[in-house]
């Protein structure tokens, strides 16, 4: 039996610690910091997760032999070398394979090297840089801030005015700060988007699911972009013959260069595509981590064990892992605080979870009082909906977000609308 440390506070970490307390071999589960859903089921942690020698105490203290970690922030500080060189278990990408996710000009320039299908990109560091693409490519164009930004640093620019708008902020009102040093600016692509998600043991991998989200916050995809609104899984856009070109032509060159770099990927890789009209991926994104909320509708399909996965993977012996996944369809709603992504409230008594079977219901900014749970955060909870036909998960999804309330509870009402079959 096992102890296992999950590093998070969202609707990821929730559905991860869900997952891992089914399993046969786990004996107990500890969240750092955890929220008012991980709480109710395993043991939160109010620890700093930023600081990897708090974290290497926790861990030796409270005798984890793995430890899972969520977000991108402990990978950008090196959270994983420093438990590894520590003689720990910690599944997730070392600080330089992280880059992947924190500095968009390096993996650029990594997937050059292997020929990767991605946009067009310059990397600039002042203004003049900048113009003098826009002199080159013309409108329309894309800047983004080369570092983490939160999911915030992308401005698609296409025309004259949101391209000085967007000077602005990143010169002017410096908006994303440090994460603008290095700004890069790529051709627009367009077409639709799918993210695939693989998990990977620095030499091997298996695709562990497919989805597609919600960034904007109103329906029709109006309004700022925000952590995400929903997700569904399966998608309408993928089939065989189009996975098989990620494999082929994103995954595995990016796998092989890392490994040559001395840098094997280990950990999840979030591979974020646009998918062409000629129906040929392009990365628009890598991240180095599951995705929130995209992990609600992808870990419930894998019918396997999800601790077997995670410990095979930090082995280097994912062969040796039997992989299983549902062919079910599963959707998960965003309910948020209104204001959302910019002010809102926190601390609204949230009703009717109740009446939401286990599994139906992923807990993101929460908190656990005596007398029930109240909000915490913008995205407070994950409503998910299941059955075989993509439709009838949305309309589950939605039936089940009816019986939550809380004040000021917003959600999109058109999650899935790519998926439906009318
Ligand atoms: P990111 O923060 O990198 O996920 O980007 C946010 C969103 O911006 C993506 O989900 C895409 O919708 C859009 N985006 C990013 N790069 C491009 C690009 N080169 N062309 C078109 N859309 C893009
Ligand atoms: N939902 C987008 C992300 O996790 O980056």
């Amino acid at each position: 039996m096992y102890n296992v440390l999950v590093i998070g506070s969202g609707g990821r970490e929730h559905t991860f610690t869900w997952k891992l307390n089914q399993d046969p071999k786990v004996e107990r589960v500890f969240c750092a910091p955890g929220n008012g859903g991980t709480e109710a089921i395993a043991t939160n942690v109010n620890i700093d997760i930023m600081s990897p020698e708090v974290v290497f105490d926790f861990i030796e203290n409270n005798k984890i032999d793995i430890t899972l970690v969520g977000p991108e922030a402990p990978l950008s500080i090196g959270l994983v070398d420093y438990i590894t060189k520590k003689g720990h278990r910690i599944f997730g990408p070392t600080q330089y394979a992280a880059q992947l996710e924190t500095s968009k000009s390096f993996a650029r320039e990594l997937m050059e090297v292997r020929n990767v299908p991605q946009p067009a990109f310059f990397t600039c560091s002042n203004i003049d840089d900048v113009l003098s693409v826009k002199g080159q490519l013309g409108l329309p164009l894309v800047l983004k801030a080369d570092g983490l930004a939160a999911g915030k640093g992308v401005i698609i620019c296409m025309d004259d005015s949101q391209f000085e708008n967007a000077l602005d902020l990143i010169f002017k009102e410096k908006k994303f700060g440090n994460a603008s040093k290095t700004i890069l600016v790529e051709e627009c692509l367009y077409g639709e988007e799918l993210s695939v998600f693989a998990v990977c043991d620095g030499e091997k991998y298996k695709i562990i699911g497919t989805a597609q989200d919600h960034k904007r916050i109103y329906d029709n995809d109006k309004g700022p972009n925000t952590g995400g609104m929903g997700a569904y899984s399966p998608t309408k856009i993928e089939n065989d013959n189009l996975i098989k070109d990620v494999k082929k032509r994103i995954i595995d060159p990016v796998l092989e260069e890392m490994k040559d770099r001395n840098n094997p990927y280990k950990g999840f890789l979030y591979v974020g595509l646009m998918i062409s009209p000629s129906n040929r991926p392009y990365v628009i994104e890598f991240n180095a981590r599951m995705g929130d909320p995209e992990t609600q509708v992808v870990i419930p399909k894998i019918k396997s064990s999800f601790f077997d996965m995670i410990w095979h993977a930090t082995d280097g012996n994912l062969d040796k892992y039997n992989l299983e996944l549902d062919d079910q369809s599963v959707v998960t709603v965003v309910l948020a605080a209104e204001g959302y992504p910019e002010n809102y409230e926190s601390g609204n008594k949230i009703t009717g979870l109740e009446y939401l079977e286990d599994g139906f219901v992923f807990h993101a900014g929460t908190k656990k009082e005596n007398d029930g749970y109240y909000s915490a955060g913008g995205r407070v909870l994950n409503i998910i909906g299941k059955s075989q036909e993509i439709d009838d998960a949305i309309d589950n999804a939605y039936t089940n977000a009816s019986k939550i309330d809380f004040a000021g509870k917003y959600n999109r009402t058109d999650i899935g609308h790519r998926a439906k079959s009318k």
